[in-house]
C-alpha cells in the first residue's frame, strides 16, 4: 500500500517520497503534555514566527493598543504619535509588572500601574517617579523589550524574533492564494474565542488532515467531495483542497501555517484562525469572520453556523484525544500516506524546532 495512489502532495521535497518509502510514525505521546517539551517549544518556535494577534482596526488611531499573549508571552501593540505601530514585551523593566492590563484601548502614556514608570512610545523609559538617587542608574538600558509588528490584510502580527523574516516573506504562497480567492472588501463580521482542554499540536494535527471528515462531521462530509481532499505541503505550512461535491474547480483556498495560523478564503467570505497555547494542556481557539457586501447577514449567519458547528465537533475529540495521549498506553501511532502527509510535515516541523533545542 506504500507509494499507490499517492497524491501529488508535497511542493517541499521529501514528505511524500518518504511516506511511501517507508511507514512514518506520529509525535510520541509524552510531546504532547510534558511541560518542558512545551517552555521548549515556546523557545524555539513560537519566539521565532509571526505570530498573528488581532485586527489593526482596534489600532487606527495615535495612543490606541491591543493586548495579547502568544504562548503566553504577554504582548501589546501600540499606535504612536506619529502613526507608527510598535510592538512590546508587555512587562515592566522595573519589577515585571504588565503595563497594559485591558484586551484593548487608548492611553496618551505608556504607564506602569505597580509604581507608576513611565515610557515613551518608541519603548524608552522616559520617567521615574520618587525612586531617589541609585548611583549608575541605566536609564538608557531599560526601555521596553522590542517586537516586531507588521501588518497583512488588516491582520496584527507580531514576531518575537528581530531576525526572523518578513511576514510576506513567511506567508508564502498564502499571500497569492488569499489575493486570488478573497472578496474584495470585506467588513468584520465576528470573532470567536474558545478554549480547548487539549495540547496546541492535538488540535493542529486535527486541522491538518481531512481523514476524519466522514466519521466525524457528518455534514461536512455530504457537502465536499472527502475522495478528492488534498494537503499540499509547501516550505512551512500547507495549502488544502476540499473540492465540493458535483464541482469541479472550486474558488476558494484554505491552509495553515506553522505554527498556529490557518486562514479560510472564499470570494464570499474570509476568516482567520489560530489555535494558541495556553500552557501544555490547553488551546485557545481565534476566529475572525470577514463578510462582503455581496453576503447578506442571513447568510453570513448561517455560514458562520456551519462552521462553528464543524469545530465543535472538533473541540469534542480533541480533549478525548489528549486524555488518551496522556494516559500511558499509547506512545505513537502511524500516519496515512495519502491523508496525513500534513500531519507528518507538521511533526517534522516540530521535530526539527525541539530537536535543535537538545
Ligand atoms: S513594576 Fe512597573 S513601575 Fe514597578
Ligand atoms: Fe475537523
Amino acid at each position: 500500500m506504500a507509494s499507490q495512489g499517492l497524491p501529488a502532495n508535497d511542493l517541499r521535497s521529501g514528505i511524500g517520497e518518504r511516506m511511501g518509502a517507508a511507514t512514518v510514525w506520529a509525535l510520541p505521546a509524552r510531546w504532547y503534555a510534558d511541560p518542558d517539551i512545551y517552555q521548549t517549544e515556546r523557545r524555539t518556535i513560537f519566539s521565532r514566527h509571526w505570530l498573528w494577534i488581532g485586527r489593526e482596526a482596534d489600532v487606527a488611531e495615535p495612543g490606541q493598543y491591543i493586548t495579547a499573549a502568544p504562548a503566553e508571552f504577554p504582548v501589546f501593540v501600540r499606535r504612536s504619535e506619529d502613526g507608527a505601530l510598535h510592538g512590546f514585551h508587555n512587562v515592566c523593566r522595573h519589577r515585571a509588572s504588565k503595563l497594559l492590563t485591558e484586551p484593548s484601548g487608548q492611553c496618551r502614556t505608556i504607564e506602569c500601574p505597580y509604581h507608576g514608570w513611565r515610557y515613551r512610545s518608541d519603548g524608552a523609559l522616559d520617567h521615574v517617579p520618587l525612586f531617589g538617587e541609585a548611583p549608575d542608574f541605566p536609564k538608557d538600558e531599560l526601555s521596553l523589550f522590542s517586537i516586531s509588528v507588521d501588518v497583512w490584510r488588516g491582520q496584527v502580527f507580531v514576531c518575537l524574533d528581530p531576525e526572523a523574516p518578513s511576514l510576506i516573506d513567511w506567508l508564502g504562497p498564502i499571500e497569492d492564494a488569499v489575493e486570488r480567492t478573497a472578496p474584495a472588501r470585506p467588513e468584520f463580521g465576528r470573532h470567536l474565542e474558545f478554549i480547548v482542554d487539549c495540547n496546541w499540536k492535538t488540535y493542529v494535527d486535527n486541522y491538518q488532515e481531512g481523514y476524519h471528515i466522514p466519521p466525524l462531521h457528518p455534514g461536512l462530509n455530504r457537502d465536499l467531495d472527502w475522495k478528492r481532499y488534498r494537503v499540499i505541503n509547501f516550505e512551512g505550512g500547507s495549502l488544502h483542497d476540499g473540492p465540493a461535491k458535483g464541482v469541479s474547480n472550486h474558488p476558494g483556498a484554505f491552509g495553515w501555517r506553522f505554527p498556529t495560523f490557518a486562514f479560510n478564503s472564499y470570494p464570499d467570505g474570509l476568516s482567520f484562525m489560530r489555535m494558541e497555547p495556553v500552557g501544555p494542556r490547553r488551546t485557545r481557539l481565534v476566529y475572525d469572520y470577514w463578510r462582503p457586501d455581496s453576503v447578506s447577514m442571513e447568510d453570513f449567519e448561517a455560514t458562520l453556523e456551519y462552521g462553528v458547528q464543524v469545530s465543535k465537533e472538533d473541540q469534542w475529540i480533541t480533549p478525548i484525544i489528549q486524555e488518551n495521549l496522556e494516559a500511558g498506553v499509547y506512545e505513537a501511532g502511524p500516519l496515512s500516506p495519502l491523508h496525513e502527509n500534513g500531519v507528518f510535515y507538521f511533526h517534522e516541523m516540530v521535530r526539527e524546532a525541539v530537536g535543535s533545542a537538545a
